[in-house]
């Protein structure tokens, strides 16, 4: 089966070697074709370049694209799409003037959607995330991580891990799996935080890795959840299972946990809300990518990750969305592309390497993902007719793709 796009008015983020990170100034530069076609075969692309040598080409299927714009499909390399309910109850509280931290203390937050999944079926929870994850593929996103997190005890991490297996088997975008083991001290530890690390290190890591059930490891690193020291413990043990970092780290505290996540060689850093001068050099020197959820700032109204700063000292920066019930119920990347250049300052360039080149980087799938490249995955959104891809983030909130093909397939 070969699909051949045609008469593309603008074709984004195409490179010609395989590039599978960008940094600092070279994030300034988004290749574009004008008046481009694109030609698939099977799931691959295997041909691009500009009109005027697309005359002798046939394909079984034409879409013509005029006045339209062509770009890879959004890696979405931070989610937590797998929970069950909602906490709009909290939302409204907050609205009234508690903070997400007095709402934690109160035994909410991350404890409300653990007993939320504890208590729903396998089947509900897959139900709800598919519903989700149809509606983040038709918003764009042609490969996502997804963590668990919200069991808290290893049956139900296990039962969150299982379902993102099975949204794995019967959705066509690319998933990755990571295990959040420690995300919040459940209700039974309270007053053992070190007994909740052991069941993680000796019980929950173990299982999960046996049962080839995530390739990353995840963990809460910050003040009133996970310490320096219990995140080297669960790092530890992950190295020992061959688990990859990616490292909730500097949500609302910096203290260190970006350079202990690097030196466990950690594919990426996550938040950075707050980030100091040492965890910039420190990145400097490493191969992780650091990844800002701008709209987890909009939904709690906290800084923005300094992404600019990032991007000044020459290091690479991923967007992601944080997609979960508590700090970002939104899994919208067009909105994250928005929001970075909005509140970040990003340019609309920058912006678009980050959420798609090292999107991909930050799942460790860019050699095969992120940009328009022959032999890369054809995994590609066409727009509505627009005038210039400036208007994906200029026209915030309002949807403009048309068509997703996900695999070569139109989704
Ligand atoms: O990335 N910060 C930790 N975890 C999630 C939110 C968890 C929740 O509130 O449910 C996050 O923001
Ligand atoms: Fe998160």
């Amino acid at each position: 089966m070969t699909t051949l796009i045609t008469n593309i008015k603008e074709l984004l983020q195409v490179r010609d070697t395989n590039v599978t990170i960008v940094k600092g100034d070279d994030m300034k530069v988004l290749p574009i074709l004008k008046n481009a076609y694109v030609m698939i075969e099977h799931d691959t692309i295997v041909e691009f370049g500009p009109m005027e040598d697309c005359e002798d080409l046939e394909a079984d299927k034409i879409i013509d694209a005029s006045g339209k714009i062509v770009l890879p499909t959004w890696c979405d390399s931070h989610t937590h799409i797998v929970y069950a309910g909602d906490r709009t109850q909290e939302f409204v509280d907050r609205i009234n003037g508690l903070s997400y931290e007095d709402i934690a203390n109160r035994g909410g937050g991350i404890l409300n959607s653990a007993e939320q999944l504890q208590n729903a079926s396998e089947d509900t929870l897959y139900e709800q995330a598919s519903k989700r994850l149809t509606e983040v593929i038709n918003l764009g996103t042609g490969a996502i991580e997804i963590k668990s997190g919200y069991g808290l005890t290893v049956a139900a991490e296990l039962k969150m891990l299982r379902v993102i297996k099975r949204l794995k088997k019967e959705f066509p975008v690319l998933i990755k799996p990571t295990l959040l083991a420690a995300h919040a001290i459940p209700k039974d530890y309270k007053n053992n935080k070190e007994g909740f690390i052991d069941l993680v290190v000796n019980e929950m890591i173990p299982k999960v890795a046996e049962g080839h059930l995530a390739e990353y490891i995840d963990v809460f690193c910050e003040k009133g959840y996970f310490d320096l020291e219990d995140t080297k413990r669960v790092l530890e043990a992950a190295v020992t299972h061959r688990l990859i970092p990616k490292i909730h780290v500097n949500q609302f505290n910096a203290f260190g946990g970006v350079a202990l996540a690097v030196k466990y060689n950690a594919l990426s850093v996550d938040h950075l809300e707050e980030l100091n001068s040492e965890d910039i050099s420190v990145l400097k020197d490493s191969k992780t990518m650091p990844v800002a959820l701008p709209s987890c700032s909009y939904f709690l109204s906290i800084p923005y990750t300094p992404g600019r700063d990032i991007i000044d000292a020459g290091l690479p920066l991923a967007l992601a969305t944080d997609y979960n019930p508590g700090s970002t119920p939104s899994g919208n990347m067009n909105f994250v592309v928005s929001t970075a250049c909005i509140k970040m300052k990003l340019t609309p360039e920058e912006a678009i390497n980050a959420a798609t080149i090292n999107g991909a980087y930050a799942m460790g799938i860019s050699n095969q993902y992120g940009s328009i490249c022959r032999g890369k995955k054809a995994n590609l959104i066409i727009t509505k007719s627009i005038p210039s891809y400036y208007h994906l983030p200029y026209a915030f909130g309002d949807n403009l793709i048309e068509t997703v093909i996900i695999n070569g397939k139109v989704f």
